[in-house]
């Protein structure tokens, strides 16, 4: 490994330290249940704790005197305490599990980037892109959060493409290109199956992010909408990213130079109301370069700036 690279996941949800409230709840839960019985057990002790029906009223019963008032306020109050905080620990166990799932989603994505990629950081680009581009699409909430994940295991099927091929340096052979290009159908199976819709977007992604607007990508050769539009975002924010960052077979483009060709690819390669998209993403596509471009300096690796 890269000296230092491990310090280059700083962003991993997983690291965000969340609070844990299981132990409030536990404890609330046991004050309630000790002073309850305490309580219940001292009333029942003084013999005084239902009014006597023959004594009415209630001469003498606890029961509506100030000590049981407060008896009830105390008990209410912690029993209150105890649910709360359960109910916050239900949502953080959720939270914690989404992040779980996000930070495995990331190192894969990465890991299946690191023969093609000084960095590794292919994935996560891409996904902060197509974040982007979708947000100026309209998307928001769980679609949006789900399409930045979903994104960057979108070359996780090239896994399974033999070292040979990826580190070849030089023109590919016909043969060699086909088994590139089946990274996508890799990628597909790899992901298949899964009830988890963030999965099964990724599975879409995999299978069609190669796909182009005019029908002439692969592994389909699937044209306009039958594309699915995760794919179609994914398409255009891969060749951003390929296009401005440095490879073993080329040097990185500039953002300006790489914008002008997205630009002309459009109705071709890509999506015209896509790249409509990622010009209003612009200034958000530029924070993210400008941060990735950064760090990469930092760490002596080439992008252009
Ligand atoms: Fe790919
Ligand atoms: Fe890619």
């Amino acid at each position: 490994m890269p000296q230092g690279l491990e310090k280059r996941v700083p962003e991993m949800p997983g690291k965000r330290g969340i609070s844990e409230s299981t132990s409030v709840a536990r404890y609330a839960l046991s004050v309630t249940i000790v002073f309850s019985l305490v309580t219940i057990l001292y009333m029942l002790a003084a013999g005084n704790f239902f009014p006597s029906p023959i004594d009415e009223p209630a001469s003498g019963s606890i029961v509506g005197s100030p000590q049981f008032t407060l008896f009830i306020v105390i008990t209410g109050a912690l029993v209150f305490l105890a649910a709360w905080s359960l109910a916050l620990d239900l949502v953080f166990a959720k939270r914690k599990q989404h992040d779980s799932e996000r930070e495995l989603v990331m190192r894969l994505g990465q890991a299946a980037e690191w023969r093609d990629d000084e960095t590794g950081d292919h994935a996560l680009r891409v996904g902060e892109y197509c974040a982007a581009i979708a947000s100026c699409l309209g998307w928001s909430g769980n679609e949006l959060e789900r399409i930045k994940v979903a994104a960057m295991l979108h070359d996780i099927g090239k896994i399974g493409i033999p070292d040979f091929v990826m580190v070849k340096e030089g023109e590919l052979t016909p043969e060699e290109r086909e088994l590139i290009h089946a990274h996508t159908l890799m990628g597909s199976d790899i992901l298949a199956d899964s009830s988890v819709p963030l999965i099964q977007m990724a599975q879409r992604i995999a299978a069609s992010h190669h796909e182009r607007w005019d029908g002439a990508g692969y592994p389909y050769g699937l044209a306009k909408e039958h594309i699915p539009i995760e794919g179609r975002i994914t398409a255009l924010a891969d060749v951003f990213d390929a296009l401005t960052s440095k490879r073993r077979y080329k040097d990185a483009w500039s953002f300006d130079n790489t914008v002008v060709e997205i630009r002309t690819l459009s109705g071709t390669h890509f999506d015209p109301a896509v790249v409509e998209a990622f010009e209003r993403a612009l200034p958000e596509m530029k924070a993210i370069y400008d941060k990735y471009t950064s760090t990469a300096r930092l760490f002596n690796i080439s992008r252009a700036a």
